[in-house]
């Protein structure tokens, strides 16, 4: 719901209130955001103190209260006086520094935005408020669009540009998201990491000066994610405000947050400047890719439960909104690149056998790609692997009952490739260097020429055979970027360019296989972002299959993402990553928190296994919907010094619930555990695993007995069903 009056724009969702107003000035200021309050003016808060050194504008006159280096800013800009992080800064025609936004009109349209090229959260329902800022000297005009996600209770915000001047103005940096806060005692908490060990929360109490999560790898990264949350310093899984901001963009980012000497506390969430200059020319328009914020005031499950139910029904798109996921093979544990066909419809065969539905052939089909040495770019079935090409292999999978799915790394090219031999020039790197990474390099997706060559050939192969399901793999980052079509003036725009490329490809094939599911890939987890699940409803969580590292990997990136975004597997033991052995009961339980699926050769597993395996397909079919579309509780921190790590899905009627603990490493005479569980129904009674009848109240309050474990990595699932 907007409500505009007299220059105050107050926004509610179903549990928040958000807040701005144009002061007498034309400044747009801060007023609020958080837990729902009645409509009033919040700009009471405001205090007006006359502060050494900060500066004040020529219309404030001698009134030495009024300073843009203090008063809370809604969109913040560099150069008048405002010292704290921008959100804008502009290089003028006269190559000054500084943006001037004052307040000029506001429009409100039904339904929410969407961003040409770009991903957007969805809301048909809800409406778009839009304030329009000017700076009347520079003949810019800045459009701040704020969708309203009412029963979801996220706003978002993008950031439209124009240039209505004569001459061309340089964009330095343009955040999406500019948040002010009225107090200093605020915790960051970050998710970090590195390849094979993404996404771990980190968290800490905002100090004077600045903080940030930041990549200027060209993707999001496996280092930091484009998700932040700020928090009251004692908030917890079930109490405390605590905010979350999320980045819809695969590509360079920046989230960072200042306590600036006043104690007050300031978000940007956005483009990372580095490497960043836009140059809009008379008459263009630029927009930001979209930020997302949510706010709960009863701790991070509720901040969890909101933003993981927006991303499932509000950015991923039909038909994976609510569709169930296949459980999917995958033979890139199993042979790496040395396969045929026989030995891929040998692994799918006993795939079949056990209810996995979905064949993946990984790395290695295409081109001379007999190692990661070559052939990236030649996107034509290697005939020496697979004679006949698809068309002979794929029906033999479906004959098995299976889908067929296929892996790609389109973004990338190996010298060694037919296509690098006839376009050197088509790479993005700068004359006179060389930066390889997995011995390959990336090719220039700025440039429509690049993608229109590599989407043909990708085309002709999708349309080959009937392919349910792509992997769109990338292996490096970005590094001596310059792009061979833009001028030396425009390489600060190569960065952006080349997302805006990415997401173009990934949208024309969704337009021409609008039942095919993709799911993201780099190198693992290194570009897990709301971004790419606008296009691929699932990601490849990590390339670190092992249990016990994933359970931190996925209680990680499940304060934002939902389970049904994580792509999760099975995967032989000891495991590749880190030479541990864990049951197959364990492996199971751990990738059930994910898309699911296997990532070996099934007809290696001893019969013992097959029965385990047998077991965990069936009971996945049983409850996919459970673990995909419940209420997602984290029961405790594996990164804390637990014995088990413990989660649980609950139905939204609240009368089916799971609950999947995994033990750590055994010690002699553990103590008797009662796992408290949360989000039942204190009225019902249930039944734990098919047995007794338990209120839900004993249930929350007194917990349910976990079995004492015998060795190291024990699993259990308890299903709980209402009477
Ligand atoms: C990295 C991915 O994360 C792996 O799963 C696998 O697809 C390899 N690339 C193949 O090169």
């Amino acid at each position: 719901m907007i409500h505009c009056e007299k220059g105050l724009f107050t926004l509610h969702t179903k549990h928040t209130t958000y807040q701005m107003k144009a002061d007498p000035h034309g400044v747009l200021l801060h007023t609020y955001y958080g837990p729902r309050v009645e409509n009033c003016d919040l700009s009471y808060r405001i205090r007006y103190v006359d502060r050494g050194f900060s500066p004040v504008p020529e219309e404030a006159g001698e009134d030495r209260t009024f300073s843009l280096d203090v008063l809370p800013q809604e969109y913040s800009a560099a150069g008048m006086g405002d010292f704290r992080l921008p959100s804008l800064d502009l290089e003028l025609p006269d190559g000054s520094r500084s943006a001037d936004l004052r307040f000029k009109s506001f429009r409100v349209e039904p339904g929410k935005y969407a961003l040409e090229g770009l991903p957007a959260f969805r809301g048909e329902e809800d409406e778009t408020l839009v304030v329009v800022l000017e700076d009347a000297a520079a003949k810019v005009e800045v459009e701040l669009y704020y969708g309203v996600l009412e029963d979801c209770d996220i706003i978002t915000r993008a950031v439209r540009l124009h240039n209505r001047g004569g001459q061309a103005v340089k964009i330095r940096q343009a955040a999406s998201l500019c948040l002010d806060f009225q107090r200093g005692d605020l915790d960051l908490i970050t998710f970090d990491g590195r390849h094979v060990q993404e996404r771990s929360p980190s968290r800490g109490p905002l100090l004077p000066g600045v903080r940030s999560a930041d990549s200027v790898r060209g993707g999001s990264s496996h280092q930091h994610n484009p998700f932040v949350i700020l928090c009251d310093h004692d908030a917890g899984e079930d109490h405390g405000l605590c905010y979350g901001a999320m980045l819809l963009y695969s590509g360079n980012f920046q989230a960072a947050a200042e306590r600036s000497q006043f104690e007050s506390i300031r978000l940007t969430l956005g483009i990372h400047p580095w490497h960043f200059c836009w140059t809009l020319a008379p008459g263009e328009c630029f927009t930001t890719p979209e930020a997302a914020l949510c706010c709960s005031k009863q701790g991070f499950s509720v901040l969890s439960h909101r933003l993981h139910r927006a991303i499932r029904e509000r950015l991923l798109r039909d038909p994976w909104t609510g569709q169930s996921r296949p459980i999917l093979i995958n033979n890139w544990e199993a042979t790496m690149f040395d396969f045929d066909a026989e030995r891929l419809v040998n692994i799918a065969e006993s795939a079949a056998s056990l209810g996995m539905e979905l064949f993946v052939m990984d790395d290695g089909w295409f081109g001379r790609r007999n190692s990661d040495l070559a052939g990236l770019g030649d996107w034509t079935v290697n005939e020496e692997k697979l004679p006949g090409g698809l068309d002979a292999l794929v029906p033999r999978i479906q004959a098995l009952g299976m889908k067929f799915g296929l892996w790609i790394e389109p973004e990338m090219v190996n010298e060694d490739s037919e296509l690098y031999r006839a376009h050197p020039d088509w790479v993005l790197q700068a004359p006179g260097r060389m930066v390889r990474s997995r011995q390959q390099l990336a090719l220039d997706f700025s440039r429509k020429e690049v993608r229109d060559h590599i989407y043909s050939a990708l085309k002709a192969v999708l349309s080959s055979a009937e392919i349910s399901y792509v992997k769109w793999d990338v292996n490096r980052s970005l590094a001596a970027v310059w792009s061979a079509a833009l001028s030396p003036d425009r390489q600060g725009e190569v960065y952006h360019r080349y997302v805006l490329g990415l997401y173009d490809m990934l949208e024309r094939m969704r337009r021409d296989f609008p039942h095919m599911l993709i799911e993201g890939c780099c190198g693992g987890g290194g570009r897990f972002d709301a971004g790419m699940l606008y296009y691929t409803p699932q990601i490849w969580c990590s390339d670190n299959t092992d249990a016990m590292d994933r359970l931190r990997i996925q209680y990680g990136t499940s304060f934002c993402y939902p389970v049904c975004t994580m792509g999760a597997h099975v995967s032989a033991v000891p495991n590749a990553q880190t030479g541990r052995s864990v049951s197959m009961e364990t492996r199971g339980v751990a990738a059930m928190h994910g898309t699911f699926g296997y990532e070996m050769d099934p007809a290696q597993v001893t019969p013992e296994e097959r029965e385990v395996i047998l077991r965990q397909t069936a009971f996945f079919k049983e409850h996919q919907a459970l673990l995909h579309q419940g209420d997602y509780y984290r029961l405790s921190d594996p990164f804390q010094n637990n014995p088990d790590t413990a989660w649980e899905q609950v139905s939204p009627d609240r009368r089916e619930a799971l609950v999947s603990v995994v033990s750590g490493p055994i010690q002699g005479g553990p103590p008797c555990r009662n796992l408290r569980l949360k989000g039942l129904d204190p009225e019902l009674r249930y039944q734990v695993n098919g047995q007794g009848s338990y209120p839900g109240s004993a249930l929350m309050e007194a917990g349910w007995p976990l079995p004492l474990p015998w060795g190291d990595y024990q699993s259990w699932q308890f299903y709980l069903t209402a009477l």
